[in-house]
């Protein structure tokens, strides 16, 4: 297996997912702003990934700010939680990581531990922000794998997998553990343009496993799901609001119709961190416009002619009504999701 996202002695190593599947080259980030900067550029991507490598982040700036006076490290903290936090809009783990790790300075702070205590209270609760999203990926998994048939053909988008989270994945996570369990199970990985998450990242890490995957571009999940060669559909999310709209990669929705249109279950699979109570619906989930060249170019060669507009949403958003259920790691949310969901929130954590 890969490690995504990991804390070192000089820094937070990230495997470099732009380089991907072409090289397998780790970069290492030495401080806060590098940390937003890899977010940013794709560098670690995924919205449980861009959590932990947040969460990283701001502990290794407040360690290196350990040896400041009080006042100095809290303004030192502040501000590398204010850059990684704007990093990116869409995934709200992000700013739940962050936030965790915000609540965490102030307990330590009132506790009476000086800078060197808060940073290393810091850095142990970056570590159960790992481990959590790693427990939960297997737990949806589980929850995830009931849903799959003996033999099943399952489609999914982007790459909600090993390199989106800190290992074992979520829509991957229920095709792992399905197989785990022993069913016979195919992939179909859409490509996922613009920056061909599918095609790079989603099939690397499907083929390292030995799972049995089949590349489509965008374009060619209709047929396919009109033909009847899909079972279910499972994808990743990057905020689900509290109503069940589902904030995912761009080209998510119009499978989610296509998979209603032609009566296939639509699986959204995430952890809680990525439910954001806060937000009542999926109109207000903000979406990120990232820079026209990311179409305009693939893999830094232009393909369309200079003068060209182009447009960048990064993340579409599919109503609650497409979604059949959301795997989470404490169970599979029904609709009404605005019930279900809240339920799952104020569940127990089980052992
Ligand atoms: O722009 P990206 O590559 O960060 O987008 C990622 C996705 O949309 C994933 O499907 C989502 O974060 C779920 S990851 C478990």
């Amino acid at each position: 297996m890969f490690t995504t996202v990991e804390r070192t002695a000089r820094g937070v190593r990230v495997l470099d997912q732009r380089k991907l599947p072409l090289e397998e080259v780790y970069a290492e980030l030495e401080t806060a702003e590098q940390v937003a900067d890899a977010i940013r550029s794709l560098t670690v991507r995924g919205a449980p990934a861009i959590g932990v490598a947040a969460a990283f982040g701001v502990a290794l700036e407040a360690t290196l700010a350990s040896d400041l006076d009080a006042e100095a490290f809290d303004r030192k903290l502040e501000q590398a939680a204010a850059t990684i936090g704007a990093a990116r809009p869409t995934a709200v783990n992000l700013s739940w990581a962050v936030g965790r790790m915000l609540a965490e300075a102030a307990r330590a702070r009132a506790a009476g531990l000086d800078p060197r205590g808060i940073a290393a209270s810091l850095e142990d609760e970056a570590l159960r922000i790992r481990d959590e999203d790693l427990d939960a990926c297997r737990r949806i998994g589980r929850h995830g794998a009931e849903l799959v048939p003996g033999r099943a053909t399952i489609l999914t988008h982007c790459n909600a997998g090993g390199l989106a989270t800190a290992g074992y994945g979520t829509a991957l996570g229920v095709v792992r553990a399905a197989r785990e369990a022993g069913k016979k199970v195919r992939v179909l990985a859409g490509e996922t343009r613009p920056l061909l998450q599918g095609a790079r990242l989603t099939a690397w890490e499907l083929l390292r496993d030995g799972i049995e995957t089949t590349l489509i571009t965008d374009g060619m999940a209709g047929s396919i799901l009109r033909r009847g060669e899909i079972d279910l559909v499972v994808v990743g999310a990057d905020r689900i609001a509290a109503n069940g709209d589902v904030a995912n990669k761009i080209g998510t929705y119009p499978l989610a119709v296509l998979a209603d249109a032609h009566r296939v279950p639509f699986y959204v699979a995430a952890p809680l961190s990525t439910v954001d109570p806060a937000c009542a619906d999926g109109d207000r989930i903000p979406i990120e416009e990232r820079d026209p060249s990311e179409v305009t170019e693939v893999l830094g060669a232009r393909i369309a002619p200079r003068g060209i507009v182009a447009r960048n949403p990064a993340f579409d958003v599919t109503p609650a009504r497409y979604v059949t259920a959301i795997v989470t790691e404490r169970g599979i949310a029904r609709p009404p999701y605005t019930r279900s969901l809240r339920a799952l929130l104020a569940a127990a954590v089980p052992p």
